[in-house]
């Protein structure tokens, strides 16, 4: 049994890590619900049982086995290589360490190997990238891949509690002819679609698209792979949606696609164009799999196919991941 902390545990990836830890019977022996002095005394159930949240500042690392740290990249920044020091192993699912060289990056179903090598933090990798490479590398692994080119569809929900409120305000007010003020995003996002998440960075691409680019070369193990990427905000709460092109070193015929889909761990095919179904945000919110279909050539490239990729980006591209991820260290020793 592991003494388990969940840092940001009144957040909204904090709180499905609550939740998944609970449902996966992850073996917990003590739970610290760990958030800012703000929540201090607000009190969240565990199997039935009210816990208490304690304030980060000051919390003793060192009576911890595991971290899942969400609370944003500057507080994992300062208080993530204290809890590594305390002997606490970290999981973190902000973007501060993702690509250190010494920091593994790791999606379960693609690279649970690299658990192995930590040194006391290993990152979660970020929602859109976790959830196109669960659907992308056991296609790889038969047939190189060698360029994707993906826009996505992502939910508010990603950017926090906060966020899901704008939206739910927003939308109250636009209905009823009222003016809205963004806070949280830079502009309306009720009834309106952002192509800007994350900060601006070199060449006019945006943080969150090069996440894309560097994160999937460094889960699949492979710096060749090309990765265009376009990164939307939509007003849907949970459920990032990505519509995925991509091309492999040699012809692939759609059957043979399905076919390794349909047998890939947490994978789910929906795709049957002749009864309308086709995987959809608000269907698979609250499930742990990463849904596929939509799944077709392109008309002028034998050797690439189109596809429609869904997952709760709070679950599997969040905190099922992070928990997966401690479930990993304890069966392969390395808490
Ligand atoms: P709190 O609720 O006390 O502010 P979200 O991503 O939904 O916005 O949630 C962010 C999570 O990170 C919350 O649990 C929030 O706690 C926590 N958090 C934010 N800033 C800090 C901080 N400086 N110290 C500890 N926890 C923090």
């Amino acid at each position: 049994m592991y003494k388990v902390a969940v840092v940001g545990a009144t957040g909204a990836v904090g709180m499905q890590m609550v939740k998944v830890l609970e449902e996966r019977g992850f073996p917990v022996e003590k739970l610290f619900l760990v958030a800012s002095e703000r929540s201090v005394g607000r009190k969240i159930t565990f199997k039935g049982e009210e816990h208490e949240v304690v304030a980060l500042k000051g919390f003793d690392f060192s009576a911890v086995d595991v971290a899942l740290f969400s609370a944003g990249s500057s507080v994992s920044k300062e208080y993530a290589p204290k809890a590594a020091d305390a002997g606490c192993v970290v999981v973190d699912n902000s973007s501060a360490f993702r690509m250190n060289d010494d920091v593994p990056l790791v999606v379960p179903e693609v690279n649970p190997q690299d658990v192995d090598w930590h040194r006391g933090i290993i990152a979660n990798p970020n929602c859109s990238t976790i959830q196109m490479v669960v659907a992308l590398n056991p296609l790889h692994r038969i047939n190189r891949i060698k360029k994707i080119v993906v826009s996505t569809y992502q939910a508010v929900s990603g950017k926090g509690l906060k966020a899901m409120e704008e939206l739910r305000v927003q939308s109250a007010d636009v209905l009823s002819g009222k003016g809205v003020v963004p806070k949280e995003f830079p502009y309306q996002i009720a009834f309106n679609v952002l192509p800007h998440i994350d900060v601006f960075v070199e060449d006019g691409y945006t943080k969150e698209e090069m996440k894309m680019l560097n994160e999937t070369r460094k889960i699949m193990g492979d710096h060749e792979i090309d990765v265009a990427a376009t990164t939307v905000r939509v007003p849907v709460f949970v459920g990032h949606s990505e519509s995925v092109w991509v091309k492999f070193e040699d012809e692939m015929s759609v059957d043979r696609v399905k076919e390794i889909l349909m047998r890939a761990e947490g994978v789910v095919v929906v795709d049957e164009p002749s009864a309308e179904r086709y995987p959809l945000a608000v269907d698979v919110a609250g499930r742990d799999e990463v849904f596929v279909g939509r799944i077709r050539r392109d008309l002028n490239d034998p050797s690439a196919v189109l596809m429609w990729v869904v997952a709760d980006n709070l679950r599997k591209g969040a905190a099922t991941n992070a928990v997966q991820i401690a479930e990993l260290l304890v069966k392969r020793g390395k808490i």
